[in-house]
């Protein structure tokens, strides 16, 4: 009745950004991402006797009623499945902090539903704990397998789910996260998903994006970093353009997201092949190849803006460890 999992968040080279289906969270758009080996969750779930309502404890700390909520109704899906009555006692802890723009609700909700599942006792297939973590935050999806991953866009909930392109080793890319603020975002990427639809700019958008989504791709496969590096950029401020435009606007970004930008820019001039993308949030996610991410970090972790820095390799999925 406990189980341990620990789960990769990722980042998105092909954004997830509105939902037609809000309750699933079945995405209007496939999107494609890279697993993150330092930006890891792990939790344990333990059902019990005795609870009169689940307790989740996240980094030391017990979670505040609406993310408690939403924990239990992703633990209420595995108890639907597995015919478990129990409430669960939920701990989890983040190697990077929460709600700042490294998606911790796609690795929150992956670790979170492998635990739930194997404490339950059942073993779901991987395209299927796909899916069931697609409930709890759609990025989980793609958290759950490995590598550089794929997530279909689909009308139903088993057809929506995230399978690996590429394993991990297939290319030493790597993503270092310049964190600009530790401070909790003020609109989560729920609402943002909620909103995306009233930008003017969401259908022009949804138009385009087959043939980007196909280029990314082949991008990745041919480890082609000149070709995906634009595609990338262009997609982040895509995604920006549409929550910037939203009724009512979401702006993400701080004054040292945008000294970031100009800085990656200034860099490639001076011959370092490195690119930018951005999630909901202000943080700076540089993607460049394994021979100059060390001179990368360095010059990231020099810059005044920067309060921190995460460095990742492409990771392997979700699975289950040891209980602590
Ligand atoms: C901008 O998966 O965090 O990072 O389903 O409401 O939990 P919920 O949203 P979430 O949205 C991620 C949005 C994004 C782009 C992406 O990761 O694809």
């Amino acid at each position: 009745m406990r189980a341990t999992a620990i789960a990769p968040s990722n980042i998105a080279f092909i954004k997830y950004w509105g939902n037609l289906d809000q309750e699933l969270r079945l995405p209007y758009n496939a999107s494609l991402s890279m697993t993150l080996d330092a930006c890891t969750t792990t939790t344990t779930v333990a059902f019990e006797a005795g609870l009169e309502g689940d307790v989740v404890d996240v980094d030391g700390r017990a979670l505040d009623a609406t993310g408690t909520a939403r924990v239990t109704a992703q633990l209420d899906r595995v108890r639907a499945l597995s015919g478990i009555a129990q409430h669960a006692r939920v701990t989890s802890a983040n190697a990077f902090p929460m709600g700042t723009g490294i998606a911790s609700s796609a690795s929150a909700f992956a670790a979170l539903t492998l635990a739930a599942t194997r404490a339950a006792g059942l073993d779901l297939a991987e395209r299927e704990l796909s899916a069931l973590a697609r409930c709890g935050s759609g990025s989980a999806a793609r958290s759950v397998p490995g590598g550089f991953v794929l997530w279909h866009a689909a009308p139903t909930h088993e057809g929506s789910f995230a399978e690996s392109l590429a394993p991990p080793e297939h290319w030493d890319l790597r993503d270092i996260v310049a964190v600009v603020s530790r401070a909790h975002k003020a609109v989560g990427s729920t609402s943002g998903h909620e909103l995306a639809t009233t930008s003017p700019f969401f259908a022009p958008r949804l138009f385009g994006l087959h043939a980007r989504l196909d280029a990314v791709r082949n991008a990745v496969l041919a480890r082609d970093l000149a070709a995906l590096g634009p595609l990338v950029e262009a997609e982040a401020l895509e995604l920006h353009a549409v929550a910037m435009t939203s009724q009512p606007p979401l702006r993400y970004w701080a004054p040292a997201t945008i000294a970031l930008l100009d800085c990656v820019v200034r860099w490639r001039a001076d011959g370092l092949p490195a690119y930018f993308t951005l999630d909901a949030g202000p943080n700076v996610h540089l993607l460049c190849e394994g021979a100059h991410a060390d001179e990368l970090e360095r010059l990231v972790r020099a810059l005044p803006e920067v309060v921190d820095a995460y460095h990742n390799r492409p990771s392997v999925g979700a699975h289950p460890v040891a209980a602590p």
